[in-house]
């Protein structure tokens, strides 16, 4: 008798539990880290986005870096961290080159975008972005002027 999988989780938007942190100092110099607790429910043996540089972060001493949140599996589909890095390359500020990491996933997934993705980004100046599927995604930024909570802006509007 054949078997078929019928893995086919209910998984809400709050199913992330990853967390990003992106560091430059006063020489310019910049680090990333990121930590998670991997997606609920997922299959034995599958991989999330976290621990793939590239994918869930990436840093590059030249340019910038950005870490993500959310549904891993579509983060590594389009190397998501390295993508983000290579549009900030190319001149993109780290909110515009967010933004674009974001619709690439969202251009996958346009008949079902019932996860949340979160990308944040700093630059070699300093400069700072986020941007997500689903409203509700924050992050702080803190810097020598202070610090700010922000609610990065959505693809899906409240
Ligand atoms: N973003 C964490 C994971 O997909 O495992």
């Amino acid at each position: 008798m054949e078997k078929t999988s019928k893995y086919q989780p209910v998984i809400n938007i709050e199913n992330h539990d990853t967390i990003g942190m992106l560091a430059i100092d006063n020489k310019g110099d910049l680090a990333g880290a990121c930590t998670t607790s991997g997606m609920a429910y997922k299959m034995a043996g599958s991989i999330g986005d976290s621990p793939i540089i590239g994918a869930g972060l990436f840093i590059d001493y030249e340019v910038g870096g950005p870490t993500a949140t959310g549904v891993g599996k579509e983060v590594v589909r389009t190397v998501g961290s390295f993508l983000i890095v290579e549009l900030m390359r190319q001149g993109k500020t780290p909110q515009e080159a967010c933004e674009e990491g974001v619709k690439r996933i969202i251009e996958k997934n346009e008949e079902k975008l019932d996860f949340q993705i979160g990308f944040i980004a700093i630059n070699k100046k300093g400069e700072t972005g986020g941007y997500c599927i689903q409203p509700g995604f924050t992050y702080r930024v803190f810097s020598e002027k202070g610090h700010s909570n922000n609610t990065a802006s959505s693809y899906i509007s409240t």
